[in-house]
C-alpha cells in the first residue's frame, strides 16, 4: 500500500525532469511534456469541474492566456472529473457566467480528464490529508527543456493568486537571461541580485565600487538596476 511517505519520496521536485504522460484533453490527446518541448508551460491542477473557486481560476486564467502567451507559457489544466464534464463545464462558462467583468470567456488551453487519477497521482496532486478523491490546487511551472522550475500548491478552499503565476514566470525568465536572482516581492522595473545565492566569489570588487552599476549593501548582498524595457524586451514575445 502507498502510505503518505512514499507517495511523497515520489512526488516530482524541482529540477526534475517533468513527469512524462498522454492523456485526453478538451483540446484532443496530449503528450506531456514532449510536444512542449521549446514553450513554457504552466500546468495546473482544481479540485472539480462545476465548483465556484475553480471557476473563478479557469476564467482568470483564459483571460490572462494573451499575457502568457507574449512570455512563451502555455496553460495546461488537469482535474480527475471526465472529458464530458469538461466540455459541459467549459461552455457553461463560456455561455452563463459573469464575473468581476468577465463574460463569453472561452477556454481555448486544454484540460486534461484524468479520471483515473494517473496523472496526479504522478504530480503529487492528490494529497490525501486535503482529499483522497480530488486534486489539490497545484501549480507545475516547466521551462522550455521539461524541468519543473517552480511547485506551488493551495489547498481547496483557496483561489490561485494570478499576478503572482504572471510574476513566478518573469522571475524565471529574467533570472534565466540575465544570470541574476530576484529579492522579495521582485517585479519587472525592480533591482535584482547579483551574483545568485552561491556564487559570491567576486563580491569583494562590488563592495570596493569596482563593479559599474552594483551596489552592494554588504559583502553577501549586491544589487544592480536592469530596467523594465529591458527585462520586458528579453522575455516577452515580439
Ligand atoms: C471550489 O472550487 O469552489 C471548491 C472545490 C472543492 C472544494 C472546495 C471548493
Amino acid at each position: 500500500m502507498e502510505t503518505n511517505e512514499t507517495q511523497a519520496a515520489s512526488m516530482p521536485r524541482i529540477g526534475d525532469k517533468a513527469p512524462a504522460f498522454k492523456a485526453v484533453t478538451t483540446q484532443g490527446d496530449i503528450d506531456f511534456p514532449k510536444q512542449y518541448e521549446g514553450s513554457w508551460v504552466i500546468l495546473s491542477s482544481h479540485p472539480a469541474d462545476f465548483t465556484p473557486v475553480c471557476t473563478s481560476e479557469f476564467m482568470t486564467f483564459a483571460k490572462l492566456a494573451p499575457d502568457f502567451e507574449k512570455l512563451n507559457t502555455k496553460l495546461v489544466g488537469l482535474s480527475v472529473d471526465g472529458l464530458y464534464s469538461h466540455i459541459a463545464w467549459l461552455r457553461t462558462i463560456k455561455e452563463k457566467i459573469e464575473y468581476k467583468g468577465m463574460k463569453d470567456i472561452e477556454v481555448k488551453f486544454p484540460l486534461i480528464e484524468d479520471i483515473t487519477m494517473d496523472v496526479a497521482k504522478k504530480y503529487g496532486m492528490i494529497q490525501p490529508g486535503e482529499s483522497n478523491t480530488k486534486a489539490v490546487r497545484a501549480v507545475f511551472v516547466i521551462d522550455p527543456k521539461g524541468i519543473i522550475r517552480t511547485i506551488i500548491y493551495y489547498p481547496l478552499s483557496m483561489g490561485r493568486n494570478f499576478d503572482e503565476l504572471i510574476r513566478v514566470i518573469q522571475a524565471l525568465q529574467t533570472a534565466d537571461a540575465f544570470s541574476i536572482a530576484t529579492p522579495a516581492d521582485w517585479r519587472p522595473g525592480d533591482d535584482v541580485i547579483v551574483p545568485p545565492a552561491g556564487s559570491c566569489g567576486v563580491a569583494k570588487d562590488r563592495m570596493e565600487g569596482k563593479a559599474a552599476g552594483v551596489t552592494c549593501h554588504d559583502w553577501f548582498f549586491c544589487t544592480k538596476k536592469i530596467s523594465k524595457e529591458e527585462v520586458l524586451s528579453k522575455i516577452q514575445a515580439k
